[in-house]
């Protein structure tokens, strides 16, 4: 095993026994819900970069399968949707961790009257060999785990999620990302990676390694600021800026002309007619925003049409439009 599976673990198991609240931040609030209550403890241990948790992918009961719980915080929330026992899968590969939130759900239970502990099951297993049937699950999370690992790694931890996801399932992810060049120096450092500050990749790699793996579908959520690494303390000449991803891949296939990924645009018809069809599939009805993906962006815009507009992309993308 490569040597820095192994510090990652020892970051976390410490991580599990003493809660390191600067850990992993994030500019996304805490879920707010009616009767959800979310223990301190559960929060001091909040170690992902952004929510994984969204409302529309947890519709008709669902099998939730989560990897990497931390403090259990997002499980918690999944449960809050799921509510039956063994709704929602954890798996993490830390003995400490899994300890740790297995007592952070007692905690859990005690304030919130609609929870009860069943709801979660804490397997150990590793993400990169899952201990998970194949296309049993729905909806598979994970947040500030995937960045961590090294590309071969990354593939493997990706193919494991598709694997155990059914036909149309969808990974639902937040990890940070970087568009600039990372130094060696940093990218080879096994602490900072584990810490989610050095293993990030740009975005389009990103995205790459999930459609490669077979998801026909990415849909990009939403992009925040994240970190800094400034040349004072880190191993760099230039001021290196993070930003954390939210991105859901659903098991879709992949569609002949390739993969549909969804970055926030609009296009939108403006000419003489009521509407403009693409005679590809897509709709335009006069002066109403109709999302597409970025394929079929490209595709509108190389018509070179004076009546159509095509907005940029927002990294903000929730549903609807043209696929
Ligand atoms: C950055 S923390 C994120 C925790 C949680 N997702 C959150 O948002 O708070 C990474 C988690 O992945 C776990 N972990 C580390 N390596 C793992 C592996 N190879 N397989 C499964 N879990 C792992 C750690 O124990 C820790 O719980």
């Amino acid at each position: 095993m490569e040597t820095y599976l192994e510090t990652t673990k020892d970051v976390y198991r410490e991580a599990a026994l003493v809660p390191d609240v600067g850990l992993c931040c994030t500019t996304n609030p805490i879920w707010e819900l009616p009767g959800l209550s979310i223990p301190k403890i559960m929060q001091q241990m909040n170690y992902g970069c952004g929510s994984t948790v969204h409302a529309r992918d947890l519709t008709h009961d669902p099998n939730i399968l989560y990897v990497g719980v931390g403090g259990g915080m997002e499980l918690l929330q999944f449960s809050y949707f799921s509510r039956k026992p063994g709704g929602v899968v954890g798996v993490d590969v830390v003995d400490e961790m899994l300890e740790a939130s297995a007592k952070n759900f007692v905690e859990a239970e005690e304030q919130n009257s609609w929870f009860n502990r069943d709801f979660v099951t804490l397997k150990k297993g590793d993400a990169l060999n899952l201990p998970v049937e194949d296309s049993t699950i729905d909806v598979a999370a994970q947040n500030c785990l995937f960045n961590i690992f090294h590309a071969e790694d990354l593939r493997r931890a990706l193919q494991e999620m598709y694997r155990v996801l059914k036909p149309h399932g969808r990974l639902v992810m937040s990890d940070p990302i970087c568009n600039q060049p990372m130094p060696e120096a940093l990218r080879q450092d096994e602490r900072l990676r584990a810490l989610c500050l050095s293993g990030s990749i740009p975005m389009a790699d990103y995205i790459k390694m999930l459609t490669d793996v077979g998801f026909g579908t990415i849909e990009v959520r939403a992009k925040r600021p994240y970190r800094i690494l400034d040349p004072k303390n880190y191993a760099t000449d230039d001021l290196i800026y993070i930003e954390s991803l939210e991105v859901a891949a659903i098991k879709d296939p992949m569609p002949e002309d390739g993969p549909c990924v969804f970055t926030g645009k609009a296009a939108i018809y403006y000419g003489d007619a009521e509407y403009f069809d693409d005679e590809k599939g897509h709709i335009l009805m006069k002066n109403q925003p109709l999302a597409v993906c970025d394929k079929t962006a490209q595709a509108i815009a190389a018509l070179g049409r004076d009546d159509v507009f095509i907005s940029e992309s927002t990294f903000h993308y929730d549903g609807g439009g043209c696929c």
